[in-house]
């Protein structure tokens, strides 16, 4: 058989984090300027059932049955396994890279799941229908943090502008593909302290335990300011777009998930011209982004480097995605 290699880009989320994982709608993008790569090797040489797993960014290097049974490239594995039924799998090297960085809301588990997942099935012989290799990702993120909403996944395996809706009890879910009306300029900046999803999300239902109504409340409001950005983004209204992503920050400042850092690179966007910024992701750490016009973008990102930023992406979402609307 020969190698077989498949990518996924990393994603940020425009608005509605962690008030998704509580039933409210959310809207991610795909970012390209990143992204993981998983490519699949025969070892002809190697009895059936020996899988060896090489990712050098996250130091494994083994046989995946050295794995822990929990480690997320093993249960992506697995994942593959069960829903192709080939057990035990031909003798295979697996090598993961990815440009993605670990635990700064940009993706990176989501993308490592989703490039597995479609290079180990396609080395099979089996092309999985995207919604198939979104929800087995799931799956694999639930290992990162144990109530994910999904939206990672989807995006990441959709690799386009979604609408996303999960109902947290029921676990039906609403998935729309769509259109800005006109192209959307992101900067994005790291703020270089590494935060994992885990903790974050952990953190806002020890409050939200506490004090349900307070936590509730938030919610709603980033549900109806994510159903408003919706319109915007789809009228074109970057202005209104960036005001909202703007109100969304200081919710997410009210649920205690920003830090200082972030919130200096967030006032350093809108001093330079931003029309709105916000952290992005579990926050508590990770990224930020700023919607800015795409002439503004450089000075920007100059200025968030200034500001604390270790790095910086300038991402474009344009107009061509069509729309598609996944109810299950
Ligand atoms: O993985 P991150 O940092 O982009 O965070 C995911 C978004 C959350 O809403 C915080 C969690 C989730 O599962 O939706």
């Amino acid at each position: 058989m020969p190698a077989i290699s498949a990518t996924a880009p990393g994603k940020v989320i425009l608005l509605g984090e962690h008030a998704v994982v509580y039933g409210q709608p959310a809207i991610a993008v795909p970012v390209f300027q990143v992204r993981a790569r998983a490519m699949v090797f025969p070892a002809p040489d190697k009895p059936a059932g020996w899988v060896y797993v090489q990712a050098p960014d996250i130091g494994v290097d083994a046989l995946l049955a050295e794995l822990r049974e929990e480690d997320p490239l093993r249960v992506a594995v697995r994942q593959v396994i069960n829903q192709t039924g080939v057990e035990p799998l031909p003798a295979l090297t697996l090598r993961v890279t990815s440009t993605i960085p670990v635990a700064s809301g940009l993706g990176s588990g989501a993308a490592v799941a989703v490039a597995v997942i479609r290079a180990l099935a396609e080395y099979l012989g089996y092309r999985l229908p995207e919604e198939i290799v979104s929800d087995l990702a799931f799956e694999v993120e639930k290992i990162h943090h144990g109530t994910p909403s999904g939206i990672d996944n989807s995006v990441v395996t959709y690799a386009r502008p979604i609408y996303f809706e999960r109902d947290p009890v029921g676990g039906g879910k609403r998935l729309e593909i769509f259109s800005p009306g006109r192209s959307l300029t992101l900067v994005i900046g790291d703020s270089g302290i590494p935060s994992p999803t885990a903790r974050a999300v952990a953190k806002v239902r020890e409050a939200w335990k506490a004090d349900p109504q307070c936590y509730d409340r938030i919610f709603q409001k980033i549900g109806e300011i994510v159903r408003m950005a919706r319109q915007a983004i789809e009228a074109g209204d970057l202005p209104a777009l960036g005001s909202l992503m703007s109100q969304n920050h200081e919710l997410l400042i009210e649920m205690g998930v920003s830090r200082e850092e972030i919130n200096q690179l967030v006032n350093t966007a809108l001093s330079s011209g931003a029309w709105g910024a916000k952290l992005s992701g579990a926050g508590l750490g990770g990224n930020m982004i700023a919607l800015v016009a795409e002439e503004k973008a450089d000075d920007l990102a100059s200025a968030l480097i200034k500001s604390g930023a270790v790095r910086t992406f300038i991402t474009r979402i344009d107009e061509r995605a069509a729309r598609v609307d996944i109810q299950k």
